[in-house]
């Protein structure tokens, strides 16, 4: 059976991170593992708290009856309660428990979201560099992925969303922090964002939905703080999970939380919940649902992502190696020392570090590093890095 001409593209247009991920596999087998310092893959390496695992431990010893059955489809009431206070907290805005839809992991939401909101050819905006699942995720849903160029340090420029904003647009999604660059947007800025997004409303009559997609959230150093962004415009949907905060990425678990100002809130409700189903995940995991309840100030002990952040850093600037200083997030996004970043990580690669060029983000002339690796991947790699430079230099 043939498959679809749009996935057979896609297959080929793999992306970076896959194909870096499966070249270091192949290094791996033939070098050893313990030779091969691989950067490529953000899958966070810490376990997952001891509160957890207790919190489990309990909930499989727990008699009550049912708790393994369909439930209704945005979720355990008591769940989406303990989000909404964790969202109301996080971004001072008013959210109960109705305006929260349990998920399937970040990715599981953001796809629900377009999903109720997207028509055919509406436009979705990003700042590059950007995760690049993106593009497929509002490609599923009929839109069009629109990219708008940051300000010089990474930042968002209200003057470039603004140049964008078509009466297409339906929405722009903001990461923060950021993956690839580790940025946290300062709170001035996502208020010029709404104050932009709010302009654009009241002159084309069009409320776009600012999406905000914040797995890393509580991953950030040197005493930072992810500021509120729901607070800052009436149409903003949180979606947000716990594969990075508490390091369960493959548990899938996740909520959507919708400000209560959103336009026609009721029926996007309605829209997400029915989303939510029809896209096949029915509910977000049961066990997953009822753990995370609990666990909604709990995060992993981030002090090793912080500590490998601080070798990371400290080596490259020695090496000569350019980045954007990381609030957040487990990412470094450095300069390649020449625009063809592709042939540069080729490079790096002869000296077996493996990196996800910038293009991969939408970001040519950068590539990524993701310090969720052991301590001694960053630590062997730092050596490795100057040599490479030294070479490049010639
Ligand atoms: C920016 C961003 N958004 C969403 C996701 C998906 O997260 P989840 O595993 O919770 O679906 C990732 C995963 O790496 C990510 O980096």
């Amino acid at each position: 059976m043939a498959i679809a001409n749009a996935i057979r593209k896609a297959i080929g247009a793999s992306s970076w991170i896959r194909k870096m991920f499966e070249e270091g596999a192949r290094l791996k087998a033939l070098y050893g593992e313990r030779a091969v310092f691989d950067f490529s893959l953000g899958n966070p390496d810490l376990e997952p708290p001891s509160q957890f695992t207790e919190k489990l431990l309990e909930l499989v010893q727990d008699e009550e009856l049912g708790t393994h059955g369909y439930m209704p489809n945005a979720g355990y009431q008591q769940t989406r309660a303990a989000m909404a206070r964790k969202v109301a907290r996080e971004h001072r805005v008013d959210v109960t428990a109705k305006h929260v839809v349990m998920c399937v992991g970040a990715a599981g939401g953001l796809n629900v979201v377009l999903k109720t909101i997207l028509n055919p050819g509406d436009e979705v905006l990003v700042v590059r560099p950007y995760f690049v699942e993106y593009g497929a995720y509002v490609g599923n849903h009929g839109g069009v992925l629109r990219t708008v160029d940051p300000t010089p340090d990474f930042g968002i420029s209200p003057e470039n969303i603004a140049a964008a904003l078509s009466p297409k647009a339906a929405a722009i999604i903001v990461n923060s922090p950021n993956n690839p660059t580790g940025k946290i947007y300062p709170e001035a800025s996502i208020q010029a964002l709404g104050a932009t997004l709010s302009a654009h409303a009241a002159k084309s009559g069009r409320r776009v939905v600012l999406l905000v997609d914040e797995p890393y959230r509580d991953l950030v150093y040197g005493g930072k703080v992810t500021p509120p962004i729901a607070c800052h415009y009436s149409d903003t949907i949180v979606v947000n999970s716990f594969s990075k905060s508490l390091s369960l990425a493959g548990e899938r678990i996740g909520y959507i939380a919708a400000a209560p100002t959103c336009e026609a809130i009721e029926e996007l409700m309605g829209g997400l919940i029915m989303c939510n189903r029809t896209l096949g995940f029915v509910n977000a995991p049961a066990l997953m649902q009822r753990a995370v309840a609990a666990l909604e100030q709990t995060t992993i002990d981030i002090s090793p992502y912080e500590r490998r952040r601080n070798i990371l850093t400290e080596g490259l600037a020695a090496a000569g190696i350019e980045f954007c200083e990381p609030d957040g997030a487990f990412y470094l996004f450095c300069k390649s020392p020449q625009s063809d970043d592709v042939k540069f990580v080729s490079h790096l690669k002869e000296h077996r570090i493996l990196a996800v060029p910038g293009q991969g983000f939408g970001y040519p002339g950068w590539f990524r590093l993701s310090y969720a690796v052991p301590d001694w991947v960053v630590q062997g790699a730092v050596e490795r890095f100057r040599a490479a430079m030294q070479e490049w230099r010639g």
